[in-house]
């Protein structure tokens, strides 16, 4: 894989010269003067606290805001969610209290290659391969047995007690919204809950320090997620950095103060038939400002067979995806490269 950088050094001693490894051919560079052309464009809204505490007529707008953004987006934000928002500035404080403890502190909890589990830079596999400007700290969540204990921080002291509570906070969102993504689709209410099993549930903290040239490098290069759903909560003080692909646009997700950003992963694509959409996303980093985001990613157990369900296929909608299974696609996203949608032809 070539030499590996610590993004947060390398920040602290290279002021001017970036690194060859982070630097993108022309063609893969953030637009600025595109993505500020496409500031009124933003992705959609929903009130959770609409969903499940509104009238009838407030739960149709919902559910007709969440399918659009399904089919058009494949994003939304989503407001009065219900998550304790004390808990998200408290996620948010152990995250960046981790990312600026001293390298060694970190260097405890090395990535371990081929998965996305602990310290550094996740989905390196060439020496060829362009660097992102981000640090990773990742955990498997649920279920337990996912859990590495050796890659669980001890410091900050309230690390861990806090990524569980969060964890179970945002499973039961995803658990919410997967309910009402199906209500949309004209599917009984329960079909992903009852067809994921035990879902699997893992946490990515990624931190983008400030760089010298944001026109030069990607903090996340462009992917589609390999989950079923995501859910992503931007730093407060952070600046804008993530960017979604829309009619070959990058177009910025600005932050709405608490607010969580959801997402359709890949196995809702496959699942829908291709009528949700998995979209390609990636983040861009800022001159002076660093940017922590906090990305959950909920997924049918690894056991589970996934293909179109039979209810969305027909002789107008003919099947678009093979049968497969989740434990292996899982592992064919973890050990590739980031490169747009790529991962998803395993199912073609
Ligand atoms: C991600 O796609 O995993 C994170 C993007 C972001 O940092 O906004
Ligand atoms: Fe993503």
């Amino acid at each position: 894989v070539g030499h590996i950088y610590d993004v947060q050094e390398l920040r602290k001693t290279t002021i001017s010269r970036i690194p060859e490894r982070f630097i993108r051919d022309s063609t893969e560079r953030p637009d600025f003067d595109k993505a500020i052309a496409s500031t009124n464009n933003n992705i959609p809204v929903v009130d959770f606290s609409k969903l499940c505490k509104g009238n009838r007529d407030e739960l149709c707008g919902e559910l007709l805001k969440i399918k659009y953004s399904c089919e058009e987006w494949g994003f939304f934000q989503v407001i009065n969610h219900e998550v304790n928002l004390e808990l998200l500035e408290k996620i948010e404080k152990v995250a960046m209290e981790f990312f600026l403890m001293p390298l060694e502190e970190k260097q405890k909890y090395p990535m371990i290659p081929g998965t996305v589990q602990g310290y550094g830079q996740a989905f390196v596999f060439s020496e060829n391969q362009k660097l992102d400007w981000c640090n990773m700290f990742a955990l498997g969540l649920e279920p337990q047995h996912l859990r590495n204990p050796k890659l669980w921080p001890t410091k900050p002291s309230n690390f861990s007690e806090t990524a569980e509570i969060y964890s179970r906070e945002i499973r039961e969102l995803c658990k919410n919204l997967l309910k009402y993504i199906a209500m949309t689709l004209g599917c009984k209410d329960d079909v992903f809950e009852k067809m994921f099993g035990v879902a699997v549930q893992a946490i990515r903290m990624n931190y983008y320090p400030a760089c010298p040239r944001p026109d030069l490098v990607l903090g996340l290069s462009p992917h589609s997620d390999g989950s079923a759903l995501t859910v992503l909560q931007q730093g407060k003080d952070s600046s804008v950095g993530l960017q979604i692909l829309r009619n070959n646009v990058w177009v910025p997700v600005h932050p709405i103060p608490n607010a969580l950003v959801i997402n359709i992963g890949d196995t809702i694509e496959v699942l829908t038939n291709g009528r949700y959409k998995s979209v390609e996303h990636r983040a861009v980093t800022h001159k002076e400002k660093d940017r922590l985001s906090i990305v959950t990613f909920y997924a049918p157990s690894y056991e589970i067979e996934v293909e179109p369900l039979q209810e969305l296929v027909d002789d107008k909608n003919p099947c678009k995806y093979r049968r497969y299974n989740h434990g292996d696609y899982s592992k064919h996203y973890v050990t590739n490269k980031l490169q747009g949608k790529k991962t998803l032809e395993f199912a073609k």
